[in-house]
């Protein structure tokens, strides 16, 4: 026994080494005031947690949205006006630019609000409430003796009767989320606004500035923001599109603060972090860090060579293909930051130690059912292995060629004209839907890329995926009638193809019958599709369907064990996309020896930086005269400069860029956008010593409104508050 107690205190010391610091760990916020209210008041809050969520009175996650699908944004007034990134604004602002009022370019100012434009499709959420409802979901499931297909189905069946149970009674949609790995479920109750439109962006020479060469990386001069506003009917509810419609009036939006951060000041983040694995076994962390990230960089790092080779040419093609390349850069970027961090701070050795000190107390305590849990881990990730290795091959070589992707867009059609049962009326809906994609696609293209791309990947696909059932059948045409010639073969899918001929297929839809499908079926890029499509649903899906269920089951014992290993240890959950609080100190770090990065970015740095040969460093004229002016009024620091960016020790992910970064009081002080290079592995392992959140300085984004761009009007339905 006093073995068993010496090695959990080492155990304990090991855990909290690979576990928890200070600044780690994305939190609940119903749980905040048990958890880490106490804490938090001792770094400096100086609210309660009731303050930041309470279901009643109006609270700081009122002022909360998810915004679209991926971000977070915060309302800022009471007229609904919303705050996020511009990256998170991105594809709405280019969807109403042309040459004629370029905003990505040039940015947007609505001058007042019939100005303001409207996103079809585009949505921003708030969470309403949450509620533990672990006990029904878990109603009747007994671990002992239930196989696990019985058992999901019963947490499947009972979640559904919650939910419908749930919204039955309310004007709310609710859904049911697993937390720890399904050892606990909450329901997240929320609404969600239909009419959200653009109000503001800055020019993408602010908003972008550093473009991917800046990304990921600290000292950070990018004015990442964008605005828009939420609106609603005139009763106040959600309400698609109307003239008619309303500004949104939240029951609470979040006051900005006029006085900046200094360092060691105490902050905090409240959004929507969309994934992160900080439990996982040593085995699944080496293969994401050692197998399946570097095989991804290089396919990426491949195509995005071949498009800066052509962007750099041609102007044009820059315009075409800046977002496509900012898509695959930036989780390229990612990767190899990962990676390289995870190897840095040794962490499959620290997880190894862990596992070690893991399993032996499984075997002295009264748990030796937990001792075979890392040698089944070690069996699943086996197997699993080269299926993902197949997938990523097939996702990120094959369909990464857009005429192939391209093509896989027509497999519907192909589908519904096969089947006699499809009225025409339906065949002629989708042509209508392809027809309107097809604008899209050629928008973007540029052909002579996607031919270079082709060869490229190709070579890779092949040299790296070994002969066998996740091997495309087409390889065999490469190596038998083109002789092993890639380009050749690329040349005759081009030459075939009508997927990359914008008229032909144009008028191939036009005159389109059911029994032309053949066409498509012939047509060498969907051939290619095809077989891709093939191995996917014969040999992958399901295959890693069984083994995922299986690591699934197996992470939520996993995860139960370690809770019940270390009692008194603070776990967080992963981030599932649920809204989460994280807090942290302003702090600058160590990037390596006898470097040290200050906490805080300054105009200062943007004319360092500027160049404008380099597209990513150019600075409008406006900027640099109120440069020169010193122009920056209220919005300099104490300090006299204007500062742009800043960096804290709060534990982020994507999905948080857009999220609110408050100070002390609950007020907001900053924009969160991104996270320094050296800490991008904290989805995996969190490093208290480099690991920050980048935020754009609110001042900034105060300055960029009133001072630059004379929308200084926006800020009068602002509170700003500070004794500046
Ligand atoms: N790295 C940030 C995030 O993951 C910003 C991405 C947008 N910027 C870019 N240059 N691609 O979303
Ligand atoms: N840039 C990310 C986002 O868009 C945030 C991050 O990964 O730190 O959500």
């Amino acid at each position: 026994m006093r073995n068993l107690n010496i090695f959990l205190t080492l155990s304990f010391v090991i855990l909290s080494r690979i576990y928890l610091f200070a600044g780690e760990g994305m939190w609940i916020p119903m749980l905040l005031q048990q958890m880490n209210e106490k804490e938090m008041k001792e770094m400096g809050m100086k609210i309660t947690a009731e303050d930041i969520y309470s279901i009643n009175k109006s609270s700081l996650k009122d002022a909360i949205v998810l915004f679209g699908r991926g971000c977070t944004g915060e309302i800022i007034s009471n007229e609904g006006l919303l705050l996020t990134n511009h990256h998170c604004g991105y594809g709405n602002i280019q969807k109403h630019s042309s040459i004629d009022n370029d905003y990505l370019t040039d940015g947007f100012w609505a001058m007042n609000r019939d100005e303001e434009l409207p996103n079809p499709g585009l949505t921003a959420t708030i969470m309403i409430e949450m509620r533990d409802v672990t006990k029904e979901v878990l109603e009747g499931v007994d671990d002992d003796s239930m196989s696990m297909i019985i058992r999901n189905s019963l947490v499947k069946e009972n979640i559904k009767n919650a939910i419908s149970g749930f919204e039955e009674n309310s004007k709310y949609k609710a859904k049911i989320v697993p937390f720890f790995k399904g050892n606990q479920y909450y329901m997240i109750v929320t609404e969600t606004f239909k009419d959200i439109r653009l109000v503001g962006a800055p020019p993408s020479n602010i908003g972008k500035f550093g473009g991917d060469t800046d990304n990921w990386m600290w000292p950070r001069h990018t004015g990442d923001f964008s605005l828009f506003r939420i609106y609603v009917d005139k009763d106040g509810n959600p309400a698609e599109y109307s003239e008619d419609n309303v500004p949104y009036q939240p029951k609470y939006f979040l006051p900005i603060s006029i006085d900046g951060v200094d360092e060691g000041d105490f902050t905090f983040v409240f959004g929507y972090p969309a994934r992160t694995n900080e439990y996982l076994p040593s085995y699944a962390v080496e293969l994401i860090t050692e197998k399946r990230n570097p095989d991804k960089i290089d396919l990426r790092e491949t195509r995005l060579d071949i498009f800066s080779k052509y962007s750099n040419k041609y102007p044009e093609v820059r315009i075409k293909y800046a977002s496509k390349h900012a898509r695959v850069s930036n989780y390229w970027k990612k990767m190899i930051g990962e990676s390289a961090g995870v190897e840095r701070m040794k962490g499959i050795d620290k997880k190894m130690e862990f596992e070690d000190n893991f399993v032996k107390w499984a075997d002295e305590s009264e748990t030796p059912q937990y001792a075979s849990i890392l040698i089944e881990f070690k069996k699943l990730y086996t197997k699993l292995e080269p299926l993902q290795v197949a997938t990523d091959y097939l996702n990120e070589a094959g369909m990464a060629i857009e005429i192939v992707k391209f093509a896989n867009t027509y497999k519907k059609l192909v589908g519904i004209s096969k089947d006699a049962s499809v009225s025409e009326k339906d065949i002629k809906t989708e042509i209508e839907k392809l027809k309107q994609n097809n604008q899209y696609f050629f928008k973007d293209y540029y052909q002579p890329i996607d031919e270079e791309v082709m060869s490229a990947l190709l070579i890779l696909y092949d040299e790296n995926m070994p002969d066998g059932k996740y091997k495309p059948e087409f390889f065999k045409t490469i190596h038998g009638k083109f002789k092993g010639n890639y380009q050749a073969y690329t040349k005759y899918v081009f030459s075939k193809s009508m997927f990359d001929k914008e008229n032909k297929l144009g008028e191939f839809l036009n005159t389109y019958k059911a029994n032309r499908y053949k066409k498509i079926q012939k047509d060498p890029a969907f051939e290619i599709a095809s077989q891709l499509g093939s191995i996917y649903n014969n040999n992958i899906r399901k295959q890693v369907l069984a083994i995922n269920n299986s690591i699934d089951s197996l992470s939520r014992i996993y995860m139960k064990a370690q809770m019940e290993m270390l009692p008194n240890h603070r776990f967080y959950p992963d981030a599932n996309f649920t809204l989460r609080v994280s807090y942290g100190n302003v702090s600058g770090y160590y990037p390596k020896d006898a470097v040290y990065y200050a906490p805080f970015s300054t105009l200062e740095g943007i004319m360092e930086k500027e160049n404008p040969e380099i597209y990513d460093y150019v600075v409008t004229e406006r900027l640099r005269e109120l440069y020169t002016s010193k122009d920056y009024g209220e919005y300099a620091d104490e300090d006299g400069e204007l500062h742009v960016a800043f960096i804290a020790s709060n534990h982020t992910t994507g999905g948080n860029s857009g999220s609110p970064v408050l100070n002390a009081n609950g007020e907001l002080v900053g924009v969160n956008f991104d996270r320094c290079w050296e800490g991008t592995m904290s989805d995996l392992m969190y490093d208290p010593n480099v690991c920050r959140n980048i935020s754009i300085d609110i001042r900034y984004f105060l300055f960029i409104v009133d001072k630059y761009a004379g929308a200084g009007y926006l800020l009068n339905e602002m509170s700003l508050v500070g004794s500046n």
